[in-house]
């Protein structure tokens, strides 16, 4: 296993979408491995591909590292098949948006469709920060990041403060409540 360096906003690879995998392989394999050592190293709860560089439909969860236990989850080509009408907000972060946080909306429950690291198809119905770590994840698989739900002013404000920070070098800190994914 291996810590893969983060790709870091601004970045346009963070704006591309990741193309299907068409067969899991030991590759894939090792590709998830490397991102969850990749998260756990950053403290996060969930990581795209996209966020190593790779444009390859692969996402990893654990929301349980939020209590210090360890319950990785692996998705490969992870779609959502069903959200319900109810929303919830959640402060959230992003690992390739250090030190900055925001409440998002989004829907309450979901169900993802994905295949697992044998390569059969699965699906999981996920709720609370399950499902907002999911939407988060399978949103970076198509070119989108959290920012893209909130208002440009924000949006504008956070690339700003991003912009200056991968110039002078980063810092890091977790407010109460939010979890980085
Ligand atoms: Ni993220």
């Amino acid at each position: 296993m291996a810590i893969l360096p983060l790709v870091i906003e601004p970045d346009a690879r963070l704006h591309i979408p990741s193309e299907s995998v068409v067969r899991v392989d030991d590759a894939v394999r090792q590709l998830l491995n490397d991102m969850l050592e990749t998260m756990y190293a950053h403290e996060g709860i969930g990581l795209a591909a996209v966020q190593v560089g790779v444009h390859q439909r692969c996402i990893v969860v654990d929301v349980a590292q939020r209590e210090g236990r360890r319950e990785p989850m692996k998705f490969i080509n992870p779609e959502i098949v069903e959200k319900s009408e109810a929303p919830s907000v959640f402060l959230e972060g992003c690992l390739s948006f250090p030190d900055q946080y925001s409440e998002v909306e989004r829907p309450e429950r979901v169900t993802v469709r994905y295949l697992d690291e044998r390569g059969e198809e699965k699906t999981l119905e996920a709720e609370g920060i399950l499902a907002t770590c999911l939407q988060h994840e399978i949103d970076h698989t198509n070119g989108i990041v959290f920012v893209d739900h909130i208002s440009k002013l924000k949006r504008d404000m956070i690339l700003r403060k991003l912009t200056k920070a991968k110039r002078l070098g980063l810092f890091s800190s977790h407010p109460e409540g939010s979890a980085t994914m």
